[in-house]
């Protein structure tokens, strides 16, 4: 199946190549949702203080502990495979804890990224792109691949890779969302006075319980809102390319599951996968593997990568 599918990959490029312009490497427009930035002033009561526990777990940990990326908290040991040292607390001298933003059960924040479901060589090849600046995260994986050994990031991508993924991220269609703010962690979390803002055409992704997201509690998962019809949009769009692109399951798979050092897409975060599409379509991402999907992007507008990422984030992983 694997080998079919790639006999014809060389050739849709090419139809491709007739048909879109070359990628743009001027401006793109990034929009704010899909590229969370801590607000200036935190909102009155978002300080949370005292020992915080999760249910199920008999640990107990302080915030500043749960926010130590040397030594990030392992609720559930006994639930995963002997991590190593990369991923419990990072390289010796820097920290960067994998576990960290990753957790153990290897699912991210929306502000960062699943690595649950992905191949071990995708893992290896994406630290090596960010390590060499062929892909850019100036916030944090530039640098973090930069302090990470190949042998390391080859250990974390083995322990991340022999992991299960199950439905993390929940995609619901709205008109209406909460109001939210971003935290010093750019993680985004509803306005604890409550209230409803419209959605727009946007993506918001909020914790299904904010005290156990900001625990980093690997059970808790994330609600992500989407306009009404950006599903069906996305699954038009995913499965016949629309007339624009070519369809994502040619290459990610049945599903979008992906295989080998085609990413699964399925169950990630949207505004992950937004964020990439933007990268790609910005040229950032530059690696011969990021070069096919920027012949993919190139005549996506807005709207549709919205409704991509809402679509492949629906489906389960
Ligand atoms: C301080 C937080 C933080 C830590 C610690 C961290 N990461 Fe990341 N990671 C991120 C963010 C943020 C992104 C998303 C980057 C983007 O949006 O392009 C990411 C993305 C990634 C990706 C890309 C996933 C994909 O689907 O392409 C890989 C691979 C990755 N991290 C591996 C690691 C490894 C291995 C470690 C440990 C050495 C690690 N990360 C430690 C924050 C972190
Ligand atoms: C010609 C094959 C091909 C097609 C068609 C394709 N992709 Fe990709 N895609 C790739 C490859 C290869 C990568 C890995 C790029 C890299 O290593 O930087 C990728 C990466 C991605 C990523 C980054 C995921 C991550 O975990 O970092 C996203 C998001 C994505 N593709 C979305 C899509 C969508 C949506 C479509 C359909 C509109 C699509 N792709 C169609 C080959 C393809």
């Amino acid at each position: 199946m694997k080998n079919l599918v790639w006999l014809f990959i060389p050739a849709l490029l090419s139809v491709i190549a007739i048909a879109a312009e070359p990628p743009q490497q001027a401006a793109v427009d990034y929009p704010a949702w899909a590229y969370p930035k801590a607000d200036a002033t935190p909102p009155a009561g978002a300080e949370a203080s005292g020992p915080v526990k999760v249910p199920g777990s008999a640990k107990s940990y302080t915030q500043k502990e749960i926010d130590d990326l040397a030594n990030p908290p392992d609720w559930f040991p006994d639930e995963h495979g002997t991590a190593p040292q990369i991923v419990r607390s990072g390289a010796s001298d820097k920290g960067f804890a994998c576990g960290s933003c990753h957790l153990f059960a290897g699912y991210g924040h929306p502000e960062s990224a699943n690595l649950v479901g992905l191949s071990a060589d995708f893992i290896v090849e994406q630290m090596a792109d960010f390590k060499s600046g062929d892909r850019i995260d100036p916030a944090r994986m530039n640098a973090i691949s930069q302090a990470t050994s190949d042998d390391d990031a080859k250990a974390a991508a083995d322990y991340f890779s022999s992991l299960k993924p199950t439905v993390w991220v929940k995609v619901m269609e709205a008109d209406m969302v909460p109001k939210s703010w971003v935290n010093a962690a750019r993680m985004r979390l509803p306005l604890p006075g409550g209230g409803m803002e419209p959605l727009g055409n946007r993506i918001i992704e909020l914790p299904q319980d904010p005290a156990l997201a900001t625990a980093r509690d690997p059970k808790s998962g994330f609600i992500a809102y989407v306009p009404p019809g950006s599903v069906a949009k996305g699954e038009m769009l995913a499965s016949t390319g629309g007339g624009k692109t070519i369809s994502c399951t040619v290459c990610h798979g049945d599903g979008l599951k992906g295989f080998g050092n085609i990413p699964e897409l399925a169950g990630q975060h949207p505004i992950y996968i937004a964020r990439q599409l933007y990268n790609f379509k910005a040229g950032t991402s530059k690696s011969a593997a990021a070069q096919q999907m920027q012949n993919v992007v190139a005549n996506l507008t807005p709207d549709d990568i919205l409704a991509l990422a809402a679509y492949a984030a629906s489906q389960a992983p």
